[in-house]
């Protein structure tokens, strides 16, 4: 198989000579110098193993400063070219990678592009759609600057399938109200006071984002229905259904939600409950009514942190962020 490098920098060289051990490799760049130097088989850059492969007899790579001596017959082309961070446009300059696609497209528009270097997030579809082609994929690269080579050779794991992994793939990607529960919230604050004494931004941080996030929602709540196109757009009463975290629990120890209704009734807003498995008359001060269709009727906004075909007939009053509708 022939593969074509665009870029010929850690991650272009690390590749290029890693497959160049059983295919046809021909690695392009733009700086005449650092192709003279591979021509020679001397490493532009310092690293023990490039340099080291470069001088093998068995590797079949080459390298050129001619596009169609890259692209053409190429099966894949990796794309390594650099993507800067620019501070004007606080994006990623990613006018390279733009560059090879439509060399490629242009010489040999079968071939499959695969982007190593970095991008923000969407930019793969992004290009597929502005290049009107299907051929450009996205493979992540992790490596160590002056161990690429050896960090491609010897990977300590190889991750197939993240998205299945139902801890951290699509079927955990849902939003809520900020993370709340028995564990997470202390736990944070347990460890921003374990830091007490080492300077340490990152978990206070942590803390102080999920505080944001319910200032977020409940502001959003608190001007949801002037949004609804109700004639009465007064907000008199907040409706909370349900205290638990999540679809299927009893538990509502330290919920979210909590934080919302809080917040809410400090505005001087009416909040009221509904919580079957809540057996008080009132929860901090809050109404609990028992009867569904009566809260329905009282409260100007539902505010759900799960969805559930209970309230599906007025779906036009509640405020969720169960956009994926799962909680696993
Ligand atoms: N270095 C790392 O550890 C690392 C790890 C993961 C991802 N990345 C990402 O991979 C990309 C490349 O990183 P790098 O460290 O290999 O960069 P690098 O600067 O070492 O090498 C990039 C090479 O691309 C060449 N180039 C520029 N435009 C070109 C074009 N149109 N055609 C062909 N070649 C062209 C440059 O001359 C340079 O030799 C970046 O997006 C980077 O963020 C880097």
């Amino acid at each position: 198989m022939k593969i074509a490098i665009a870029g010929t920098g850690y991650v272009g060289l690390s590749n290029g000579l890693l497959l160049a051990q059983h295919n046809e490799v021909v690695a392009l760049d733009i700086i005449p110098e650092k192709v003279a130097m591979l021509q020679k088989k001397i490493s532009p850059i310092e690293d023990k193993e490039i340099e080291e492969y470069l001088k093998k007899d068995d590797i079949n790579f080459k390298a050129t400063l001619d596009k169609q001596e890259a692209y053409e017959n190429a099966d894949f082309i990796i794309i390594a070219t650099p993507t800067d961070y620019d501070p004007d446009t606080n994006y990623f300059n990613t006018k390279t990678i733009e560059y090879v696609v439509q060399d490629v497209l242009d010489i040999n528009p079968k071939a499959t592009m695969v982007i190593k270097s970095t991008v923000p997030v969407g930019y793969t579809k992004s290009l597929r759609e502005k290049f009107n082609t299907d051929n450009i994929i996205f493979s992540p690269e992790f490596l160590r600057e002056g161990k690429a080579l050896y960090d491609n050779l010897y990977p300590s794991r190889i991750i197939e399938g993240v998205g299945l992994d139902p801890r951290i793939g699509t079927h955990y990607n849902n939003p809520s109200f900020g993370y709340g529960g028995y564990c997470l919230p202390k736990d944070t604050k347990q460890l921003r006071a374990n830091y007490e004494n080492v300077p340490c931004n990152l978990i206070s941080a942590i803390v102080e984002a999920n505080s944001t996030r319910k200032d977020f929602i409940a502001d959003s709540v608190l001007s949801f229905n002037s949004k609804l196109n109700i004639k009465n757009s007064t907000l008199n009463t907040v409706g909370i259904y349900r205290l638990t975290m999540k679809s299927g629990s009893d538990n509502f120890r330290s919920s979210a939600i909590q934080g919302i209704m809080k917040r809410i009734k400090a505005k001087g807003v009416e909040v009221v409950i509904y919580e079957p498995v809540m057996k008080e008359e009132t929860f901090f001060n809050s109404k609990v009514i028992k009867d569904l269709d009566e809260f329905k009727k009282v409260s100007d906004v539902i505010v759900a942190n799960r969805l559930s075909e209970d309230i599906l007939d007025v779906k036009e009053k509640v405020y969720t962020r169960d956009i994926f509708n799962s909680d696993s």
